[in-house]
């Protein structure tokens, strides 16, 4: 198969949705993004690549980064973390707070902002602060990613930190129920910096291999979660990786993904590859808008997808 080509054609396919959607605007820092920006990369397990568009360009992996957390998470805790949150989709928005009323502060998911705060609150009890918490999910991604260059943007951080109402409702919300062991400033800066993280299409394909291979990176053969680990975070990111889109995303585009508010999607093609495509404008949903047509185009023109 031509990759190249057929990643050339998308880039040529997806030009007049430029101009709609929109950037992210809640985060101060976030709002400044080029919304006319576009790459798309793959990567695949001999290490060969494709890409076009601004494949180099860093952006702001945001909620990306809670497909890291959570396979850190579940390495560690296995399947007892499922008592402190589910693995549903939750059918709303990913800041939501209705929820977690009536289901006594257990979130649905790991990749709603309140199941990724619990998440992050298992890493930094596991770790016994929040420092070394932060740094173990970094160094995690640099492996993952195998790129010792990445590092947080701490305006972003610093920004979101600034905005933090809804995150800090949420998770006092859920030290309430008894669901957070860790102080709450600390936990939803933790949080934010690893949202805050910044990584090009080229560095988030290649770390999604791993996932593709049943939880061993194909190129080192380097084991980061068992057979089965790799298979339920795949299915989390396939149920709930969209947020109140994710059936959609399942729909038009047929394999896992995740999104984040930055504008990057990653995706991920069993037995085959690791996929990121970023363009900052969002749908009403908070998903790159013209990211989920190029992965769209990307199954349809390939012919790969799960089903
Ligand atoms: O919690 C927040 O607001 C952000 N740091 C992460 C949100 C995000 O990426 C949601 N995704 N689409």
């Amino acid at each position: 198969m031509d990759y190249q080509q057929i990643l050339q054609d998308i880039e040529i396919e997806i030009q007049p949705l430029f101009g709609k959607g929109k950037v992210a605007d809640y985060i101060p820092a976030l709002a400044d993004a080029d919304a006319g920006q576009f790459a798309m990369s793959i990567t695949l397990f001999d290490g060969s690549s494709y890409d076009v568009g601004a494949s180099d360009t860093l952006f702001s992996i945001q909620s990306i980064s809670k497909v890291f957390t959570f396979t850190m998470a579940l390495k560690y805790l296995g399947s007892e973390l499922y008592k402190r949150v589910g693995r549903e989709p939750s059918g709303n928005p990913f800041n939501s707070l209705v929820q977690l009323e009536y289901e006594n502060g257990i979130p649905r998911n790991p990749f709603i902002n309140a199941g990724a705060i619990v998440i992050t609150d298992t890493l930094i009890t596991h770790y016994k602060n929040d420092t070394a918490a932060f740094d173990a999910i970094v160094d995690f991604i640099r492996s993952i990613a195998d790129d010792e260059s990445i590092r947080m943007n701490v305006v972003v951080a610093g920004s979101e930190m600034e905005h933090a109402y809804r995150n800090l409702a949420l998770t006092n919300l859920m030290k309430s129920f008894g669901n957070i062991d860790n102080e709450a400033i600390k936990l939803v800066q933790t949080y934010f910096n690893h949202c805050a993280l910044e990584m090009n299409t080229k560095m988030l394909s290649r770390s999604m291999l791993y996932l593709a291979n049943h939880g061993v990176d194909p190129i080192n053969n380097k084991a980061y979660v068992t057979k089965a680990q790799a298979k339920r975070i795949n299915a989390v990111m396939l149920t709930c990786g969209h947020y109140d889109a994710s059936g959609d995303f399942a729909f038009k585009v047929g394999v896992p993904g995740k999104s984040g508010v930055g504008g990057g999607i990653v995706a991920v093609i069993p037995q085959k590859m690791g996929i990121c495509v970023w363009s900052p404008a969002l749908n009403e949903q908070g998903n790159s808008l013209i990211g989920t047509k190029a992965l769209e185009l990307f199954t349809t023109k390939t012919g790969l997808s799960i089903f």
